[in-house]
């Protein structure tokens, strides 16, 4: 039990999903693993664990942004002994080659947060996925015919920004979109030595002004769920 997380020791398994909506995290146990378990509800952040092809899988809401991900990551990874996590999310994109429900899978993850910038005594930190993950899920969505992009993203702490030309640098730079966690997950994975991957998918398309709707979204996002669940096994 943490100040997180009400699981007793040993509820929550080595390889977990990490949706940032805790009901995400409810409709992924709900659909997709056999006889989930609800360990916790502490902050409503649910979490769930059951199996998927016979592997142990738990699926941990994170809520949104790099200090309320950290903070559920720390205790899994620390307190839990989580060995591999993927974050499964959606993201803006801030190229115009990429369409609505793509996926993007994050190889490394850029930010304006000032987490690392703290952490690292003003020197940079380069926040990296795990290669044998990322190709795995590359692997997976190309099998599966899904279009997928693997590049550079980058987790900002602002949703709305007052600065309207905060993405354009970013984006001469090649970043390919925008979240808000991928950094604090890949920084405490490497801080604790665990592999992490971030799978995303493209709700919203910054440069062309386009949504995707609801229905769009939660279609697009089951196809990424289904990726990192292959990935893990
Ligand atoms: N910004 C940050 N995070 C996001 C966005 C966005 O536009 N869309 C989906 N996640």
């Amino acid at each position: 039990m943490t100040p997180h997380i009400s699981a007793p020791p040993g509820a929550i398994a080595e390889a977990v999903l990490l949706p940032g909506d805790p009901l995400r995290a409810k409709h992924i146990a709900e659909t997709y693993l056999e006889n989930p378990v609800l360990y916790n509800q502490v902050r409503n952040m649910f979490g769930y664990t059951g199996s998927y092809k016979g592997k142990r899988v738990s699926v941990q809401g994170t809520g949104m942004g790099i200090p309320s991900a950290s903070i559920y990551i720390h205790e899994l990874i620390h307190f839990y002994g989580c060995k591999t996590l993927i974050r499964v999310g959606t993201a803006g994109a801030i190229q115009p080659h990429l369409e609505l429900r793509d996926l993007v899978i994050a190889q490394a993850a850029s930010t304006d947060s000032g987490i690392n910038h703290t952490r690292f005594l003003g020197q940079t930190f380069a926040p990296i996925a795990n290669f044998e993950l990322m190709r795995r899920a590359y692997d997976q969505a190309r099998a599966r015919g899904l279009p997928v992009h693997v590049g550079n993203v980058l987790s900002s702490d602002f949703f709305y920004n007052d600065e309207p030309t905060s993405l354009e640098r970013w984006a001469q730079f090649g970043v390919l979109a925008v979240e808000m966690e991928a950094a604090g997950l890949y920084t405490l994975a490497a801080k604790f030595g665990v592999r992490a991957l971030c799978i995303l998918t493209i709700s919203d398309q910054l440069v062309k002004g386009q949504r995707s709707t609801p229905l769009e979204r939660q279609e697009s996002f089951n196809q990424m769920v289904e990726v990192a669940l292959e990935t893990l096994l």
